[in-house]
């Protein structure tokens, strides 16, 4: 079986982006790879410093990945702390990593234009951290929305300057997305990715209530619709009838296809079906997440089990690591 790796930062609540981008692909793979499946807190200093709110939020990103679907018994599900060795091959790995393509990275160049008075040495090191939680586990399948395309690459190319220098230690890793290409979702404004940094109401979490979730599609950026056959959908358009593709059954999004073809569509009733469809789908995510995030007991249970799992297996990486690098004395 190929082994799997993914990450998500615990900086707030998920969104549908994180959700069809990756959690979606992670449940499906979990029965049929080897999967780890990390909550990365560190990676959330880089941008979060203040570390009054991480224990809640990592119990809460728990609760809410265990009830989209995720199974401690089938996939290592744990939190990156708990493994340190994530962070000496970072060691290693920053030794092989160049100032100028990680000034390069769009992530960073993002991040320094929205918080210019916090540009650490570890936001500009993120993808090196990235990289080491992959390949810390000799991954090959990097479940992950579009926006962590270029992280990948970088990943490659640590992993093999690794190799090259110091021999064989690292399979290739590239993302993976169960569909034809990676996902991304638009927010419902149309401004870029839907993100937790965003406009609040064009980001929709899967802890919003049903009200919430209405109010929302409703005022999602629309037009006065096609005027002629062949229209091409603008991206908003486009947005809409992917996030219907995912939640509502498929004889409807046909229904709205042929509207849109015919120049007969009318947004407000889409938006209507799409915002009934999609509460229907969140409302048992966001109602069990809620009780597995307040049972303390079995969240123990899975970041303990998670945590020595995922330990073992990197450490087991690290022998291999420390004997191609020569770093053994004894
Ligand atoms: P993060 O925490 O920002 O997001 C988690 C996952 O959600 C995906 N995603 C999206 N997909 C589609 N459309 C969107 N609008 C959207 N927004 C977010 C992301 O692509 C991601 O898969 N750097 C990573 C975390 C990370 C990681 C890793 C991932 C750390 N180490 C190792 C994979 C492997 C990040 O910031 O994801």
């Amino acid at each position: 079986k190929e082994t799997v790796l993914s990450g998500i930062r615990p900086t707030g609540f998920l969104h549908l982006g994180n959700y069809f981008g990756a959690v979606q692909n992670w449940v499906r793979m979990q029965h049929e790879y080897n999967c780890y499946f990390c909550v990365v807190d560190w990676h959330s200093l880089t941008t979060h410093p203040d570390t009054k709110e991480l224990r809640q939020n990592v119990h809460r990103l728990l609760g809410e990945l265990l009830a989209s679907g995720l199974d401690p018994d089938q996939a290592v599900i744990y939190v990156q702390s708990d493994v340190p060795e994530i962070a000496e091959l970072y060691l290693y790995l920053n030794m092989l990593a160049y100032k100028g393509e990680l000034e390069k990275t769009v992530t960073f160049k993002d991040k320094v234009r929205q918080h210019p008075q916090n540009v650490n040495a570890g936001l500009l090191t993120y993808p090196v951290l990235m990289a080491s939680d992959i390949l810390i586990h000799r991954a090959t399948r990097v479940p992950v929305g579009k926006d962590q395309e270029q992280h990948l690459e970088m990943a490659r190319n640590f992993g093999e300057r690794f190799n090259h220098r110091y021999g064989e230690v690292f399979p290739m890793p590239s993302a993976f997305n169960y569909g034809a290409s990676l996902t991304k979702i638009l927010g419902l404004d149309g401004n870029g990715k839907m993100s937790k940094s965003a406009n609040q109401m064009a980001t929709i979490y899967l802890a919003d209530d049903d009200d919430l979730i209405r109010k929302k599609i409703m005022k999602a950026k629309t037009d006065s619709g096609p005027t002629a056959p062949g229209t091409p959908k603008p991206d908003y358009i486009e947005n809409l009838f992917l996030m219907m593709q995912l939640v509502s059954n498929a004889e409807i999004v046909l229904k709205y296809q042929q509207d849109y073809e015919n120049c007969t569509i009318r947004y407000g009733d889409m938006k209507k079906q799409l915002a009934e469809d999609m509460v229907a789908f969140i409302r048992p995510i966001r109602e069990k997440a809620k009780a597995i995030e307040n049972d303390k007991e079995y969240l123990t249970y899975v970041i303990k089990k998670g945590g020595e799992k995922a330990r073992a297996n990197a450490m087991e990486t690290i022998k291999l690591i420390r004997n191609a690098m020569g770093l053994n004395y004894v």
